[in-house]
Parts: structure tokens; sequence; C-alpha cells
């Protein structure tokens, strides 16, 4: 099952915006989005930021780690620039600040846990005890029963690190997690199993990879299905009419959030 939009903003704006900024997500935003995707990644002082690469040099100027580097001097660092210079001085935001921002605005997070090398277990738990702080209001409302989890305006979490999920499980059980693979195939001893395992409520995968049979399988076994990143409407409908659930894009000028098959 899947109780989440359907259409989501890769990265907060696609490729309209530089990926992972607060700018981004004004983007998505404009463009009528109330639901993103985005990765986080922790510093070298174990604080959350929105960071795709480990390393510098494609979105942050010059030579560094991400987890090498603090965050007072990750936040100072021109995220924007890279993109256009329109978007220069724009700065990495911490997840705090995303999380404020999103909430503040009605925006739906897939919050995609990725952690540097090596820091996969402490990624998922700091990712998981923050964000049940952050949710604790919706969390207690919750577990009073008076909302189900799906409609309580939670996060989902997702990761390629099946260590980091179940961190970021055991940190807060109480914010669902999609199981992230490239591919289906290519997880031992298979999807189904990693998934009980983590009480995945949904399968995130890689629409190339992923054939008409096996996405009658994981609907068949009850769990949401997502797809990254569809960029053409053609594929969208597609993907659609195989029962995929929500995918993530990064032509949000092309697939808006109200697409449909
Ligand atoms: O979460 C879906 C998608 O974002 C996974 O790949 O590399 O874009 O983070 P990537
Ligand atoms: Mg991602």
């Amino acid at each position: 099952m899947w109780f989440y939009p359907k259409i989501i903003a890769h990265r907060g704006g696609g490729t309209l915006a530089p990926e992972n900024t607060l700018a981004a997500l004004r983007c998505g935003m404009s463009h009528g989005f109330h639901a993103v995707e985005f990765d986080v990644m922790l510093s070298a002082d174990d604080v959350p930021v929105l960071m795709h690469d480990p390393h510098f040099g494609r979105t942050v100027r010059g030579e560094g780690q991400v987890a090498q580097t603090s965050a007072a001097d990750l936040i100072r660092l021109d995220a924007g620039s890279w993109f256009d210079a329109g978007f220069g001085g724009e700065p990495v935001p911490t997840y705090e600040q995303a999380v404020y921002f999103c909430r503040s605005n009605g925006i739906w997070m897939n919050v995609e846990i990725k952690p540097a090398p090596g820091n996969e277990a402490k990624t998922g738990w700091i990712v998981g005890e923050i964000t049940r702080r952050l949710f604790a209001s919706e969390i207690a409302a919750a577990a009073q029963g008076g909302t189900p989890r799906h409609a309580a305006g939670l996060p989902l979490f997702s990761s390629f690190s099946l260590e980091a999920l179940a961190e970021a499980a055991r940190a807060a059980p109480e914010i669902p997690r999609g199981l992230l693979l490239d591919s289906l195939n290519a997880v031992a001893p298979g999807w189904h199993e990693q998934a009980k395992a983590l009480e995945a409520v949904a399968i995130h995968t890689n629409h190339r990879k992923l054939s008409r049979g096996q996405a009658a399988a994981v609907k068949q076994a009850g769990y949401g299905l997502f797809c990254y990143t569809v960029n053409d409407p053609a594929r969208a409908r597609e993907l659609l009419g195989w029962g995929v659930d929500a995918f993530c894009t990064d032509r949000i000028d092309l697939i808006g959030p109200d697409f449909a098959a």
C-alpha cells in the first residue's frame, strides 16, 4: 500500500534548481509540488545536511570530504553557483532547516539517508533520532490513534544502506521506511526478506531495472512501489500502468504534481 503523494520532486527541484538546497525546495513548490525527495549526509561533527556526493567538486567547489568538514563550514559553502550564477551563494541547508521549511509549507518528505562511506550506522541512527524529535507531536498523535500513521504527515525514510535504514528503524521505529534498491535482483537473500526484516512499507527502485513482473510481485506482496528517477512522461505512464505507486522526477517542468496515467 502507498499512502503518500504520487509524483515527487527529486532532490527538491529536479533539474530546475541546484539540488538539495532550500532554493530547490522553493522551485519545486513554485511548480506546484508538495512532495520532495532529498539526500541527507552527516558533517564531521555529526550534523545532518542536505548533500548527495560525499566529496566536494560537483555541487560545491573545491576539494574536501563532507564527513571531514564541520557543519559550520559546510553551511558556508556555495551550493548554488555550480548550477547557475543566479543561485550563487545558495547555502548547504542543514536537515533541520529543510524539515522546518517543508513542514511550514506542507511539503511531504522522502528523506533519503545517504551515509558517507563508513558512516552507515551512525548516519541512520542520528537522522532517526533527530527526525523522531522533530516529529514528536505527529508520532504522539498517531500513537493515540487519532491519526493513522500514514496520514500523520511523517516523512518516509529510504536508503541504499541497509545498515543505515536498520539503525534509523532502531532510533525511530515510528517513522516508516522504504527499502531502496538499485535492482530488485541485487540483494541477498531477496528484496522481500530484506523488506520484512526492516519492516519496510515500500520498495524504492531504479525504474530502468524494474520489470513488469517484479512490479506485480511487489504489489502482490502488499508493499508500496516507488521508482526513481522518471523523466519521460511516456515512461511515467507505462510505470503507472504497471502498478507503480509513485516516482520522483527531475523534470518537474514536464511531469507535474497532478500527472496521471
Ligand atoms: O531516492 C531516490 C534516488 O534519489 C536515489 O538515487 O543517487 O539520486 O540519490 P540518488
Ligand atoms: Mg536521492
